[in-house]
């Protein structure tokens, strides 16, 4: 992808806060027409891949290249619903599932936490560990794919998912808390009605949906509300 290109790919982002991948998809299926076509009229496999997002390859890349053409400056501050609700959090271990360049996990290394990270984008982990030397603290951060990664079980004292949500990993990131430790959800809402994506964004979800998801769980806060325009949820839970 050129640099003009990554470059609309982040105003877009920052204009819409849609998931890159579906502008990428959108200068993919422009560019490429209809796409790569076989002699017997199948559209190419790795076409279908780049298209729905599937292929964890073709994730890397896109999110690889967001954040590659990322200024300087961008979300480098933590989620405004984490903040908030710190004080009802004890210290303790806290894992950043998808943390991006880390701005949670900054915030959270210096308010006391010790830190683990994963993102699926090596640009990203790099540019977080980055950050926090400046800073002066020490998160431990890795590039894995969340859908293959090796959960510990019983390890953390919280759980920070903000704008990254797969139902799959929900049992995942619940076996790896502690008993009475704490899960925080930032995500934004799918009202059912229609937004500004250009396709449907894997990391829309349905209020209904993230409450069943968390049902045996204590939720001490459940707001829906409007931040900046966007609709989102912000959810505080606690494995009993
Ligand atoms: C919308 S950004 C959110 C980043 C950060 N949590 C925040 O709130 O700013 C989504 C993040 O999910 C990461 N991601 C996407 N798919 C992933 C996967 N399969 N495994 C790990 N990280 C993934 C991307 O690299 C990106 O950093």
């Amino acid at each position: 992808m050129s640099h003009s290109e990554d470059k609309l790919l982040y105003l877009l982002y920052s204009k819409t806060r849609v998931n890159p991948i579906y502008y990428f998809m959108l200068l993919f299926s422009l560019s490429a027409q209809a796409g790569p076509v076989r002699g017997n009229g199948a559209t190419d496999p790795s076409t279908y891949e780049a298209i729905t997002g599937e292929s964890a390859d073709e994730e890397k890349a896109a999110w690889d290249s967001f954040y590659r053409s990322r200024e300087s400056g961008f979300k480098n501050q933590p989620v405004g619903f984490l903040r908030d609700h710190l004080t009802m959090i004890p210290k303790g271990r806290a894992f950043i599932p998808a943390m991006g360049i880390g701005q949670n996990a900054i915030y959270l290394a210096k308010k006391g936490f010790l830190v683990e990270g994963v993102d699926i984008s090596e640009v990203a982990i790099d540019t977080a560990h980055e950050a926090a030397k400046k800073q002066g603290v020490s998160i431990k951060a890795s590039a894995s794919d969340l859908d293959q990664f090796k959960y510990p079980t019983d390890r953390f004292d919280l759980i920070v998912v903000s704008q990254f949500y797969r139902d799959s990993l929900i049992p995942k990131f619940k076996a790896a808390l502690k008993k009475g430790a704490y899960i925080l959800f930032y995500e934004k809402r799918d009202t059912g009605k229609p937004q500004k994506q250009v396709s449907p964004d894997d990391f829309l979800v349905k209020s209904s949906d993230l409450k069943a998801a968390l049902k045996d769980l204590d939720i001490r806060i459940f707001q829906e509300y409007r931040d900046h325009g966007t609709e989102v949820i912000g959810v505080l839970a606690r494995k009993p």
